[in-house]
């Protein structure tokens, strides 16, 4: 049922934002407005405002904007009705009146969620009476202990035609209802409908409110055929618009930031029971748009999880173009591979929760596994062959429908295509690869750092917990700091882990520093690191010095938010630092890409939070956000 303008105008007008957002939010008031710290990044000065007058909270820091609604939604992880259907219920307002027509199909419905329910007892029962002994063991066998059974309401369908149909008529429940709640079916050639499910371990399918709408069923026989069915399509249950567990799951994963995609339901009851309560599984079919978007209203960066093999590899894949056409701002997916042939029930069975803990850890942005697939299949032989691979990767780009994210696409891919291309260094029988100059690298005694990567595109083993990355000064910088610390940072990266100025010489090349200072280290650290194959932090370090940058060096360590920094990044391994890097230069350019009004507006309000501040920032903001649509179609956003 959709609502009305006057509907919703009435329950904004009713409710107010700030009590709505100081249930999660501590607010202060600040002249017309409230401040508090944002609850969608982490922050550690309050850039997030509520005004009561215009309705809206809106972030400063990562731009989190909207009404009360909104603002449940997205904390709470329910949709639009759900939110609205709360709101009026707190602020003791009756629903508007259904029509007819809808007062029909809505009460069809409610009968049928209570045919299910019926069902839903019945096997629970029978799991637990003397014919469920076989399904018991079978749980057992499986490693799901009762209480785990219990929670998931786990049940038993015994192996009779019509037992439930039986049970559910006695009830007084007309034959019709049980056929279109999916629960009995007429076979091919005979004219009285049979139980649907038999012999067979029964897992409800809830929706997300928690009612139970379908079935999925797995036989109890070693190999049986099929090993599972599920309810068909039926009033209340369209399997590509649901997700197994949504309803358990969203709340620990607004809370945790993270949701985990398994293929079973039988992986997302193991991953529960052993601590990943934010899971999730499609059901029964590779996952569809709705339910990216389903995921994305709780967390934006969902991750799904494969098998290692190369069906596995083959899934994500298809995951990936399915995604591709939806990514947004900020809204991703990871992937997680499992070691071969393991689903995360096996391997959670095998090697415990750890072990799945850290599969989840080393999960891959979607661009990782966007690149590993055109790279694995490109041949790079003849020039026609490079040239075919750059259309190629070109044309998958161009299904990206947001323009600011297919912008930033093609030129990560740019970069990573001319990695490469471009002419490796000779190398020699033992795959080191040959100093260019003798006094480098090969004359130290001791190398402090490791071998780079054989290629910066090649995607990193490890990947941190993406919330550390978010919090990383690198991520913070893009919130709403002066510009001059995009360089800065950058700065620092590379005097620190100067493998970076080897591994990405390209990128370096291209940056350039408004910082006269940092930008005369850049070209000192290009020349440094032309001439030498490995370069070590501390021989760098005293090169700078020796070249008059003693005094540029030990501003950028002493700078506040880099010793944070610095703090956060000690002992990371170098794929991480790799990471953190790459965080920079995207913010770096986001921060170029702003008009000189938005980031004076920005620097302005960064020195000093006033009203006025404030509002130049929003109009440039504005203005800026105005411009990118307006140059939609052309193809580069101001880079
Ligand atoms: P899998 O075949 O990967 O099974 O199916 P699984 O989850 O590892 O099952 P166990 O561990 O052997 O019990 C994954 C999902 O695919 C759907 C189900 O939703 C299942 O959870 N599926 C699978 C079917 O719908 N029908 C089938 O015959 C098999
Ligand atoms: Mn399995």
């Amino acid at each position: 049922m959709a609502f009305d303008e006057a509907f919703l105008d009435e329950l904004k007008s009713r409710v107010k934002v700030a009590d709505v957002v100081g249930r999660r939010v501590k607010l202060v008031r600040k002249g017309r407005e409230y401040m508090g710290l944002c609850p969608f990044h982490s922050e550690k000065s309050p850039s997030f405002s509520v005004n009561e007058q215009k309705g809206f909270y809106h972030c400063f820091g990562c731009g989190a904007h909207g009404d009360a609604i909104k603002f449940v939604c997205e904390t709470e992880g329910l949709n639009f009705r759900e939110a609205v259907e709360r709101l009026a219920s707190e602020a003791g307002m009756a629903l508007p009146e259904e029509s007819p027509f809808q007062r029909e199909r809505e009460e069809k419905k409610r009968s049928l969620y209570d045919v299910v329910a019926a069902a839903q007892q019945f096997y629970r029962e029978r799991l637990a009476g003397p014919g469920g002994s076989a399904a018991r063991a079978y749980i057992d066998r499986r490693g799901l202990d009762a209480e785990t059974a219990e929670r998931f309401g786990l049940g038993f369908a015994p192996d009779g035609r019509t037992v439930l149909i039986e049970y559910l008529t006695s009830k007084g429940i007309p034959l019709p209802e049980i056929v279109e709640a999916g629960l009995a079916v007429t076979p091919d050639g005979q004219s009285a409908p049979i139980d649907f499910f038999r012999n067979r371990l029964t897992i409800p399918i809830r929706d997300p409110r928690g009612r139970v709408v379908a079935f999925g069923a797995r036989t109890l026989l070693p190999d049986g055929k099929p090993k599972y069915i599920n309810t068909g399509e039926t009033p209340l249950f369209h399997k590509g618009r649901l997700l197994y567990n949504l309803d358990r799951a969203r709340k620990p994963g607004f809370d945790s930031q993270a949701m985990l995609v398994a293929e079973g339901y039988l992986d997302v009851i193991a991953l529960a029971q052993a601590g990943f309560e934010h899971s999730v599984a499609p059901l029964g079919t590779a996952l569809t748009e709705d339910q990216i978007a389903l995921l994305w209203r709780v967390v934006p960066e969902p991750t799904l999880c494969f098998d290692g093999d190369a069906a596995g590899k083959r899934a994500a894949y298809r995951a990936l173009d399915r995604a591709l056409p939806l990514l947004k701002p900020g809204q991703s997916l990871r992937f997680a591979f499992l070691p071969e042939g393991l689903d995360p029930d096996d391997l959670i069975r095998k090697a415990g929760a750890a072990a799945m803990q850290k599969v989840v850890a080393a999960a891959q942005p979607l661009i990782e596994v966007f690149w590993e697939r055109e790279r694995d299949a490109a041949d790079l032989t003849t020039p026609e062959r490079r040239a075919a691979l750059q259309k190629r990767v070109e044309t998958v780009c161009d299904q990206i429908q947001d323009q600011t994210v297919r912008e930033h696409y093609r030129r990560e891919l740019k970069d990573r295509l001319w990695g490469l291309m471009r002419p490796q260094r000779p190398v020699r029988a033992g795959g080191q690869p040959v100093p260019m100059r003798q006094s480098g690298a090969a004359a130290r005694p001791s190398l402090r750092n490791p071998p780079p990567p054989k290629r910066f595109g090649a995607p990193p083993a490890v990947y941190g917990n993406p919330l550390t990355l978010r919090n990383s000064a690198a991520a913070r910088n893009t919130e709403g700091a002066a510009s001059g610390l995009s360089e800065a940072i950058l700065a620092f990266l590379m005097v620190n882990y100067p493998a970076i100025c080897l591994q990405d010489y390209e990128a370096v090349e291209e940056l350039s520093f408004e910082t006269p200072d940092l930008d005369r280290l850049r070209v000192q650290l290009l020349h440094f690191a032309a001439e030498h194959v490995e370069l070590d932090e501390s021989a760098l370090k005293a090169h700078l010095a020796a070249q008059g940058f003693a005094e540029v060096l030990s501003g950028l360590e002493n700078r506040g938010v880099l010793a944070l920094d610095r703090a956060a990044s000690a002992g990371l391994p170098p794929e991480e630092i790799v990471l953190r890097w790459r965080d920079a230069m995207a913010a770096h350019r986001r921060v170029q890409a702003l008009s000189p009004a938005a980031r004076r507006a920005r620097s302005e309000w960064a020195r000093e939070d006033s009203d006025r501040a404030r509002r130049s920032l929003e109009e440039a903001e504005a203005a800026l956000t105005g411009s990118i649509e307006a140059a939609s179609g052309d193809g580069d956003a101001g880079y």
